[in-house]
């Protein structure tokens, strides 16, 4: 039974109507706002590549952390930009870092603010890579350690969840364990289990000044042309320990989210990236979209696909226009 009986319009006539049937939502609470801290006083440098988007030093972050509380939004990732590199990105690990004063500055001062930490050394690394490198190669095993004590300084500084984004294989177990074994068995694990080698990171690569200084990253990142890789990246996360599991970049790659949707059952995370706001941003400021709509339509079409959590740029200009909490 098809036309003139069914008529799907029916169901569009009003937005009453809309409301009733609509299937996904958005709200505030699937928002994590990415942040990057920088070394300083009263500093807050915009980034040229991400109109809106800043650097902040930890004083100007705790008032920015408040206003992110203030707005019902959850959650924040931070991204450190240190004040020296070196070769095993030690500035990464030291207790007395970027990062582990922020955190520790934000959870004495703005406590009800979720905060997780990026755990990758490119930003540390004098080379940009995500990895030890040696003759050239980025060597797995090594890069572990590297990882498993930044994690660990993130946990004693006070993140509420860390967020391993380099790639390399057998991180979340290495970090569960090094977690575990320092009495952090309660602090869960965001991975960025399927991410993918892009270009739509390079705005963030000049937010941070961590571009790799030779090569590139596909020895590490994920080809953008695989899909049944990517479950296999998200199968070994989840036996390794993963608590959630992300996709990224977001809305190039819906279709891996959808497939991770329909096969596991912890909660999934993508990340709209700095390329994917910066796209949005340019063309609504050249007047050839509406930025507001573009922001929420791309939001609202990563959830359908299944995401439940998205980090975002424009989590505070999306928490403004939601209503739902
Ligand atoms: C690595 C990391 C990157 C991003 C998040 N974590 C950069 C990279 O892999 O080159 C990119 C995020 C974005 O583009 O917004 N520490």
């Amino acid at each position: 039974m098809a036309f003139p009986v069914q008529r799907l319009r029916r169901l569009r006539q009003s937005e009453a109507l809309r409301r009733m049937v609509r299937e996904t939502s958005l709200s505030r609470a699937d928002l994590i706002y990415p942040i990057f801290v920088t070394e300083g006083h009263d500093r807050r440098e915009e980034i040229g590549s991400m109109p809106g988007q800043y650097r902040l030093s930890v004083d100007l972050l705790v008032k920015e952390a408040a206003e992110i509380r203030d707005l019902g939004i959850p959650a924040i990732i931070l991204f450190g930009i240190p004040d020296r590199k070196d070769e095993r990105g030690s500035s990464g690990f030291d207790p007395k870092g970027i990062v582990q004063r922020a955190v520790r500055t934000l959870k004495k001062q703005v406590p009800e603010l979720t905060v997780v930490t990026d755990v990758c050394i490119d930003e540390y690394t004098n080379h940009g890579h995500c990895g030890i490198v040696r003759d050239g190669k980025i060597v797995n095993d090594e890069t572990l350690e590297c990882l498993t004590a930044m994690a660990r300084s993130h946990a004693e500084a006070g993140a509420d969840m860390v967020a391993p984004s380099d790639m390399m294989d057998g991180r979340v177990a290495a970090i569960r364990a090094e977690l575990d074994r320092a009495g952090f068995t309660e602090l869960p694990i965001m991975v960025y289990a399927a991410k993918f080698a892009s270009c739509f990171y390079a705005p963030f690569r000049e937010a941070a000044g961590s571009s790799p200084q030779f090569g590139d990253r596909q020895s590490y990142q994920m080809d953008p042309a695989n899909g049944r890789e990517a479950m296999r990246e998200i199968a070994l996360d989840v036996e390794e320990g993963a608590d959630i599991v992300m996709v990224k970049p977001a809305l190039p790659y819906l279709d891996i989210i959808a497939m991770a949707r329909s096969r596991i059952l912890l909660p999934i995370a993508a990340y709209q990236v700095s390329g994917e706001y910066s796209m949005i941003k340019a063309a609504g400021r050249a007047g050839w979209i509406d930025e507001s709509r573009a922001m929420l339509e791309s939001l609202l079409a990563i959830k359908r696909a299944g995401a439940d959590l998205i980090l975002t740029y424009f989590a505070k200009d999306a928490a403004r226009l939601l209503h739902t909490p």
